[in-house]
């Protein structure tokens, strides 16, 4: 809660990572409902990019090494999923590995792998913790299991579903991950890109009402927030080459939060924004470059069918 109320406060923001706690989470079981029909296909691809290059991505491993998926954020599992199966037909799967913020995300993501793989669930490991912090090293560098033939394991750490560009400071997580993988070891972003094509008229100018997806608003529901009190607003900050969605005020609200024995108020007046989803909106150079600014080297990167969702492999740079 002091989260919370310290970004609404100092940043007008609700942080988007926490609307994936408690409640939060039932909408993600419902699956991904976009506003606008348009976006579905970009969803899908989202789900099937890891699967469709799981051969070439196997490629940036030594041929005998086992592997272990570290998921940072796995959601559903959905888009690691076929991943993990492509690994296990070839017996190259050492375990699976996530790491995720929301206890109850951890137990859907849980469900979803003991009935996909119920032969496997010895092989899967949830943590609850934070990634941006020093949770990811004690998940990262936990004791490496070697395959069959003593090899260590290489280890491929996914960032999917452009978890990486919802951050404020997607670098400096970057960074962050990048300082505690080791040379053998592959990291997997899943992102949306701006190809410069079918660019969403937002871009231009701000749409009231525009496309959002109801997890976005997830944040203000939490704290019963109604809908009919703000309106959403979608759009593009140029300065900060980041697509948002905000709500704007329509009525005055109050909301009180209890905290212990203290109690913290935040208010809004008609006409204040607070945001609610951000995403860094580059293109494929600008993604290259802010991974090699982060000591990382690209090793793939290929397009969805839909062209705008990419996946990226790259590794420390030697
Ligand atoms: C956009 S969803 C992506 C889920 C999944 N990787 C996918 O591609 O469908 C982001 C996931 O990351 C988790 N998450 C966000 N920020 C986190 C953080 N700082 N530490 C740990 N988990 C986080 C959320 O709880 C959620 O499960």
């Amino acid at each position: 809660m002091d989260a919370i109320v310290d970004s609404l406060n100092h940043r007008a923001e609700f942080p988007y990572e926490l609307t994936y706690l408690g409640d939060g989470s039932e909408m993600w079981r419902a699956g991904e409902v976009p506003s606008n029909p348009e976006l579905a296909p970009m969803l899908s691809d989202f789900d099937t990019i890891l699967t469709c290059h799981a051969e070439q991505l196997l490629a940036l491993a030594p041929s005998s090494s086992p592997v272990r998926i570290v998921d940072l954020g796995p959601g559903t599992t959905r888009p690691v999923r076929g991943l993990i199966r492509h690994l296990l037909d070839r017996s190259r799967l050492t375990g699976y590995r996530a790491i995720d913020i929301s206890a109850e995300i951890l137990e859907l993501a849980s469900e979803n792998l003991r009935v996909d793989f119920p032969a496997h669930a010895e092989r899967f490991e949830l943590c609850r913790g934070d990634f941006t912090g020093p949770d990811l090293a004690r998940v990262l560098t936990a004791e490496r299991t070697p395959g069959h033939d003593g090899a260590d394991p290489v280890r491929f750490v996914v960032l999917a579903g452009g978890t990486l560009y919802n951050f404020a400071e997607p670098t400096q997580v970057l960074r962050h991950v990048c300082h505690v993988m080791s040379d053998h070891d592959v990291l997997l972003l899943t992102l949306r890109i701006d190809t410069g094509v079918d660019r969403p008229p937002f871009m231009d100018q701000v749409s009231v009402g525009g496309p959002y997806k109801p997890q976005q608003l997830a944040g203000l529901d939490l704290l019963a927030i109604d809908r009919s009190w703000y309106v959403t607003e979608t759009g593009f900050d140029r300065v900060r080459s980041e697509v948002f969605v905000r709500a704007r005020f329509l009525e005055p609200v109050t909301v009180t939060f209890d905290v212990g024995d203290d109690q913290k108020t935040v208010s809004f007046e008609p006409g204040d924004t607070v945001l609610v989803w951000r995403y860094l909106y580059h293109d494929s150079a600008a993604v290259v470059d802010q991974l090699t600014r982060c000591g990382l080297q690209v090793r793939l990167f290929e397009h969805g069918q839909g062209r705008q969702v990419v996946l990226v492999a790259a590794m420390r740079a030697q």
